[in-house]
């Protein structure tokens, strides 16, 4: 069976690290994930004024949620959260309310920082909250990625073979994690 999995960069640097392993998960996925981003850098700040008439951008960002069967946060650690763009994102998702775009979409949650920490601390803040948004994420295996330097190319070549092996690991356990999540909630429920 084939998976859609939608995967959001949590940074928007021109040269974020992050979106180097964004692009080595897409090339080490396993072939059934079909592997598509999510981008949320043009979503205005959320307010529940928008609540009642949400702007495009921000359906278009929802409905782009709704067709994949699981997401995957791949973000650096910010003052040891997430990202202020990623949270904002989130936060325009889980709403209006009822309408919850995580509501048991599974996910899974990578990062890299060149810090030893590799994301943990961030990465703990966003399991909180997505437990709050009723996703359902992989616990196993937890993927803190130290970027030394020189680790993934621009273009997603990973240049270490333990890491590039820990990587496509990481990828088919998320793909075995989905389809359990899937045989219990079905995307047509
Ligand atoms: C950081 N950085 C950082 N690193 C970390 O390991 N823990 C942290 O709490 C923080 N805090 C932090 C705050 C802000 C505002 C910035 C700009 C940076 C360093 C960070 O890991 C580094 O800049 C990475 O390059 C960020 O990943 P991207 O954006 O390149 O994908």
């Amino acid at each position: 069976t084939n998976y859609k999995v939608g995967y959001f960069v949590g940074s928007l640097a021109k040269g974020s690290l992050n979106r180097k392993l964004a692009k080595a998960l897409v090339r080490l996925a396993p072939p059934e994930l079909q592997m598509q981003e999510i981008g949320f850098g043009n979503l205005p700040l959320y307010s529940y004024d928008y609540d009642a008439d949400f702007p495009q951008v921000a359906k278009d960002f929802k409905a782009a949620i709704a067709a994949v069967d699981a997401v995957l946060f791949v973000t650096p650690e910010y003052n040891r959260s997430i990202p202020g763009a990623l949270k904002n994102a989130i936060d325009w998702a889980s709403r209006p309310y009822g309408q919850n775009s995580f509501t048991r979409k599974p996910s899974g949650i990578i990062g890299t920082s060149p810090g030893a920490i590799g994301t943990a601390v961030g990465q703990q803040h966003l399991k909180s909250i997505l437990g709050f948004c009723n996703s359902p994420m992989m616990n196993l295996i937890e993927a803190y990625i130290q970027f030394t330097p020189d680790l993934i190319s621009d273009d997603g070549v990973v240049n270490s073979e333990s890491t590039e092996a820990f990587l496509r690991n990481y990828m088919s356990e998320f793909s075995a994690f989905i389809a359990r999540v899937l045989s219990v909630y079905p995307r047509s429920a």
